[in-house]
């Protein structure tokens, strides 16, 4: 369970480290950490410092976070981030969205690789999350409720917020990058599906499936923190094309539509 003397904490350390007050939190996925790059005046704090913070072990994943200013707005990056398949549990994982808050951050942007189950989309695209599924049947807030943390039944129903999914279908649109719009369906991993799975998951409504997210906007909601999401669909899911899926074409396709990627996410921080 997490605490508020730990959150406390976690978030003290930051604060010594780091004369910024981040106003937006960014969770970049697989792939996608190159955006770190694009911090300004950055300072680095491995998460292995930061106290009552897990450790990240997933390859692609440089574990820290990046506190500084992109498009002269003051953020904290994740660049990597924690999963329920490394054996963390639900609260561990989506500990750092409660220092988040702590730090007095009210936007998150979230990120994250995923498989493309709608047969419309292709390896590259990116989408805008609308709303998930959590078939990950695991809740970062069970446990009794702090209600200093927020309230014992958050409302989901508007997890990834409408304003900001309409401000980000127009950043793309000036930015000139194509962006779909879907349901992510989360899952435990970290196998990837099988074909079967793939056809359940479509059939529930999911347009695209992965291994995160979910616990992370679950805490954001419960704390009040308003969430963009966008999956960078890396392949097609099982089923759908002949080829078998590798981690290795995860962080090729990231790799490819960084330049894409890392526009739009200035362009959203800048608006
Ligand atoms: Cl196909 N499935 C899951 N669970 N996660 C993924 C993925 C697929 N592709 C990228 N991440």
């Amino acid at each position: 369970m997490t605490t508020r003397a730990q959150i406390s904490e976690a978030a003290q350390f930051i604060r010594e480290n780091t004369k910024v007050t981040p106003r937006i939190g960014l969770i970049l996925g697989s792939g996608l950490g190159i955006l770190a790059d694009e911090i300004e005046d950055a300072r680095h704090i491995p998460y292995q410092d930061i106290p009552h913070f897990p450790v990240s072990t997933v390859e692609g994943h440089a574990g820290e976070l990046i506190i500084g200013d992109l498009e002269g707005t003051p953020v904290l990056v994740m660049a990597g981030r924690f999963h329920l398949y490394e054996g963390h549990d639900a609260a561990k994982v989506s500990f750092p969205i409660r220092v988040m808050k702590e730090l007095g951050i009210d936007y998150l942007l979230v990120t994250n690789a995923a498989g493309g189950i709608n047969e419309s989309y292709e390896a590259g695209n990116l989408m805008l999350i609308k709303d998930h599924i959590n078939m990950m049947f695991r809740n970062p807030l069970i446990g009794p409720n702090d209600p200093d943390l927020g309230v014992r039944f958050p409302d989901m129903s508007n997890a990834y917020d409408v304003e900001l999914r309409e401000l980000a279908h127009r950043v793309a649109k000036e930015q000139g990058v194509q962006l779909k719009e879907g349901v992510y369906a989360a899952v435990l991993g970290p196998s990837y599906e099988t074909p079967a799975e793939i056809r359940m998951l479509r059939t529930l409504g999911g347009d695209a499936v992965g291994m995160s997210t979910v616990p992370e906007v679950i805490v954001a909601r419960h704390a009040g923190i308003r969430v963009l999401g966008i999956s960078c669909i890396t392949n097609m899911a099982a089923g759908i094309l002949p080829q078998p899926l590798s981690h290795d074409e995860v962080m090729e396709t990231a790799n490819q539509v960084k330049g894409m990627f890392i526009r739009l996410v200035k362009g959203l921080v800048r608006e």
